[in-house]
């Protein structure tokens, strides 16, 4: 069965014509103007320093904005599967390449890290079983889980990451830099 997400504005007998054409004028303009924005629009803030998982943000919150995308054109639930399906997937994808990164480079938060991954991961596959159940409210609160708990874990747990990784490769080159000053011939 179709579901639809977008909650419509229900239609009043007490309304007069003039005002149902100025609701309905409104209501129009405000989709449109929903139809061609993203929930969240990339930008520097989010840059963790390290390309190849920036890429993958990026990726996420392209996949977080499909499905803001479905929430707002009344697509049916089955769409909501699919592109909730590929955001399972990708996330998946992406928490493996940072935690071997974390690992090849001796992270010491890598377990806590690991952790809030395994969890998030449990969340979605625990919100996949009532996803084709979904209703209005659902889907704003599915929308309100992922909009949070990406973006801040993106600002904070990979940012931090991010972090160490830019001091422990600066240390690392200056380390090469030294040895090459120590064993180079001198002219
Ligand atoms: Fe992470
Ligand atoms: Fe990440």
């Amino acid at each position: 069965m179709e579901m639809r997400f977008v909650n419509r504005v229900s239609k009043s007998h007490v309304l007069t014509l003039p005002c149902r054409m100025a609701k309905g004028f409104l209501r129009g303009f405000i989709c449109k103007k929903w139809l061609k924005m993203d929930l969240v629009t990339w930008n520097a803030q989010y840059s963790i320093g390290i390309d190849e998982l920036d890429e993958h943000h990026r990726h996420l919150i392209f996949l977080l904005n499909k499905i803001y995308d479905v929430f707002v054109n009344e697509a049916s639930a089955w769409d909501l599967a699919q592109v909730f399906d590929a955001l399972t997937d990708y996330a998946q994808h992406h928490f493996t390449a940072e935690e071997s990164l974390m690992q090849k480079w001796d992270y010491p938060d890598f377990n806590t890290h690991r952790i809030l991954h395994n969890q998030f991961v449990k969340r979605l596959k625990e919100k996949r079983e009532i996803v084709c159940n979904c209703n209005h409210r659902f889907a704003f609160e599915l929308l309100a889980f992922l909009n949070s708990w990406m973006l801040s874990h993106i600002l904070n747990a990979d940012a931090k990451f991010g972090k160490f990784l830019a001091v422990k490769k600066c240390a690392s080159s200056a380390e090469s830099v030294g040895r090459s000053l120590i064993f180079s011939p001198r002219t």
